[in-house]
């Protein structure tokens, strides 16, 4: 695709995006725009107000089923500027983000490129996810650290 057809479509994403995801009353319009968008959204999940989910690399972001994710969260799955500028030559990054199943990004939390949420895991509001997490367990703050081991199990 070539670079003016690329901006267009990340411009159009970001408008669908900007507007939809603040203004449309129910979660399930909500992941029927980032699906639109091209981001993969699994079944039955809910996806809060304002949620940013990169509009230039949309493809990269892969959401298993039943998660949440909540308000005001932002998935970042690239590094760059369009500014000519050493800093923007030293971090050129793209990579997947990956939520598995069952997991919970809380509130205005913040996932960096190539992280990878594991599936039940709790993300904690506020948190900035700059590495993976593991399954069951509640990660938290900024950077995220692991907090403690959740046991989701009905049974015990
Ligand atoms: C994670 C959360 C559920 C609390 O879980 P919990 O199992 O009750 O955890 P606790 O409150 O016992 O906290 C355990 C530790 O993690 C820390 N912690 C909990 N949430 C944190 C957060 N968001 N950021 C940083 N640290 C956090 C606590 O300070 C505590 O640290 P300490 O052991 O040093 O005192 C809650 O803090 C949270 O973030 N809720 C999400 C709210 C939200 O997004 N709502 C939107 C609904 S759509």
């Amino acid at each position: 695709m070539n670079q003016v057809k690329f901006l267009m479509l990340a411009a159009f994403r970001r408008y669908l995006m900007l507007f939809g995801m603040s203004l449309l009353p129910f979660s399930v319009m909500r992941v029927g725009i980032l699906r639109l968008c091209g981001v993969r959204v699994g079944r039955g999940c809910y996806v809060g107000f304002n949620v940013i989910c990169d509009t230039n690399f949309p493809e990269l972001i892969h959401i298993g089923n039943d998660v949440t994710i909540s308000h005001n969260c932002i998935l970042m799955a690239h590094t760059g500027t369009p500014c000519d500028s050493p800093l923007g030559k030293l971090y050129k990054v793209r990579a997947k983000i990956e939520i598995g199943d069952g997991a919970w990004i809380g509130a205005g939390s913040l996932l960096l490129p190539g992280v990878n949420v594991a599936s039940h895991c709790m993300v904690g509001a506020g948190s900035v996810v700059t590495k993976s997490t593991d399954q069951h367990s509640l990660w938290a703050g900024n950077p995220c650290r692991r907090i403690k081991t959740l046991t989701t199990d009905k049974s015990s």
